[in-house]
C-alpha cells in the first residue's frame, strides 16, 4: 500500500497508507490528517495540496470534475477530495496542522437593501456568546431556513467588523435563498452561519500592485480584503479595482465604491457593464476589457472572483502578460447544484 506523507506549516507530519480507489481527503481524514474541507465535489478548493515538484502521489480520479486551473495542475496542485493516490510521496498544506476548523454560529439579520437591480447586501450581527473568526476574503455556509439546503456566500465586511458581518447576495428569480431573501427575511430573523472556508485572502503585501477583477458579487470577498488593507496602518499598495457586470443598473454599489476610492488615495476604480446605456465613468465592456494590461507587471499581484468563465480568461490573460501563476489568486463563485 503506498504511504503518502501529509506536511503542514507548523511542521506536523502524519503518513497515510492509502489505496487507490477512493478519495485521499476521505481515507486522510479517516487517519485524523486536519486536510480542510467543505464541498468535497472538486469545487470549493478548500483541500488544495501542492507537491515539492510538479508531480505527486496524487492523481484525478476518472469522472470527478476538479475546478483547478492548468495552472495550477503545471504546479503541481491537486485536490484531495476528487484524487486518488496512485505512488508514494509527500503532499504539503499551507496551514498549521492545528488550525480552528469551521465552527457554527448563529446570527440576527440586521438589514436587507438593495443594492444593484439584482442584488442585496445582507448584514447581520452574531449572536451574544457565539462567535465566528475568518480571514477577509473566506466565506460561509448559510443555512436556508426551513429546508435542509445551505449556500456559500463570501463576507463583504472585515474581520475587526465583528460581531458584524456583510454579504453581497445576487438575486436569482426563483433561486432558494433568492426568495428566502427577498419575500421571507426581516430583521432579527435567526440565521445559523457555518464556516469560515476558502484560501482566498490577501497576501498582505505592502508595495507589490495589487490588482482586483470583480465579476458581479465576486466584489464582496474583494470589499472585504479592501476594507482589510484600509485597516492596516502605514503605506498602502497601489491598488485597481475593475468591477464588470451585465447592466449599469446591475453594477453594485457603485457610490460607495466610490467613496472607497476616495478614502483610499492609491485605489484606482474601473467600472463596466456589457450591455444598456453606459455613461459617465462607467465602460463599456468587462472587468477584464476596463484594465490596461500594459501596466501590469510581474510583480503585480491579481485577485479574481466571479462566475467561472470570468476566472478562466482572466488568469489566462494574466498570465500572458508575465504575472507568474503564483501572484495569481481566485474564487469561483460556483452555481449551487452545478456539481
Ligand atoms: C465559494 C462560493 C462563494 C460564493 N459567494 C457568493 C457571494 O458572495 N454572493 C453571491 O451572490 N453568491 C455567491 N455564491 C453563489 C451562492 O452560493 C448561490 O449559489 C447563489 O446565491 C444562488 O443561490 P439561490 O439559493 O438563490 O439559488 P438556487 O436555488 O441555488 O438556484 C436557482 C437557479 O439559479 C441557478 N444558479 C445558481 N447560482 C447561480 C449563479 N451564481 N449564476 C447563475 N445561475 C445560478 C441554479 O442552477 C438554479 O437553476 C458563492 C458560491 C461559492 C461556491
Ligand atoms: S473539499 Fe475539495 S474542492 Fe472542496
Amino acid at each position: 500500500m503506498p504511504v503518502v506523507s501529509c506536511h503542514f506549516t507548523d511542521g506536523a507530519s502524519f503518513e497515510v497508507d492509502a489505496d487507490s480507489g477512493e478519495s485521499f481527503l476521505e481515507v486522510a481524514l479517516r487517519h485524523g490528517v486536519p486536510i480542510r474541507n467543505q464541498c468535497r465535489s472538486g469545487t470549493c478548493l478548500s483541500c488544495l495540496g501542492r507537491y515539492a515538484a510538479g508531480s505527486g502521489p496524487l492523481s484525478p480520479r476518472p469522472g470527478r470534475p476538479s475546478s483547478l486551473l492548468p495552472v495550477d495542475k503545471e504546479q503541481g496542485k491537486a485536490l484531495c477530495c476528487v484524487s486518488e493516490v496512485t505512488s508514494e510521496g509527500d503532499i504539503y498544506f499551507d496551514y498549521p496542522s492545528d488550525e480552528a476548523g469551521p465552527s457554527e454560529a448563529k446570527c440576527f439579520i440586521d438589514s436587507i437593501e438593495w443594492i444593484a437591480s439584482d442584488a442585496v447586501k445582507l448584514t447581520v450581527e452574531l449572536a451574544d456568546g457565539d462567535w465566528l473568526d475568518f480571514r477577509s476574503g473566506q466565506y460561509v455556509e448559510i443555512a436556508v431556513p426551513d429546508s435542509s439546503r445551505c449556500r456559500s456566500y463570501s463576507m463583504c465586511t472585515a474581520p475587526n467588523d465583528l460581531p458584524q458581518l456583510a454579504f453581497m447576495v445576487r438575486i436569482l428569480a426563483g433561486g432558494l435563498m433568492s426568495e428566502y431573501l427577498t419575500t421571507i427575511a426581516k430583521p432579527d430573523d435567526v440565521l445559523t452561519l457555518r464556516g469560515p472556508f476558502g484560501g482566498f485572502a490577501w497576501s498582505g503585501s505592502r508595495s507589490a500592485p495589487q490588482l482586483f477583477i470583480a465579476g458581479g458579487t465576486g466584489l464582496s470577498p474583494i470589499c472585504s480584503i479592501l476594507h482589510e488593507i484600509r485597516n492596516v496602518a502605514g503605506a498602502k499598495p497601489p491598488m485597481t479595482l475593475s468591477l464588470g457586470c451585465a447592466t449599469p443598473e446591475a453594477l453594485l454599489a457603485p457610490d460607495y465604491l466610490r467613496l472607497l476610492e476616495s478614502w483610499m488615495p492609491t485605489l484606482s476604480l474601473r467600472l463596466s457593464a456589457e450591455f444598456g446605456d453606459v455613461e459617465g465613468a462607467v465602460m463599456r465592456g468587462n472587468a477584464l476589457t476596463a484594465i490596461d494590461f500594459s501596466a501590469v507587471t510581474p510583480q503585480t499581484e491579481a485577485y479574481v472572483c466571479g462566475p467561472e468563465g470570468l476566472i478562466n480568461a482572466a488568469t489566462k490573460k494574466l498570465v500572458e502578460v508575465g504575472v507568474p501563476a503564483t501572484n495569481i489568486y481566485y474564487e469561483r463563485f460556483v452555481a449551487s447544484g452545478a456539481t
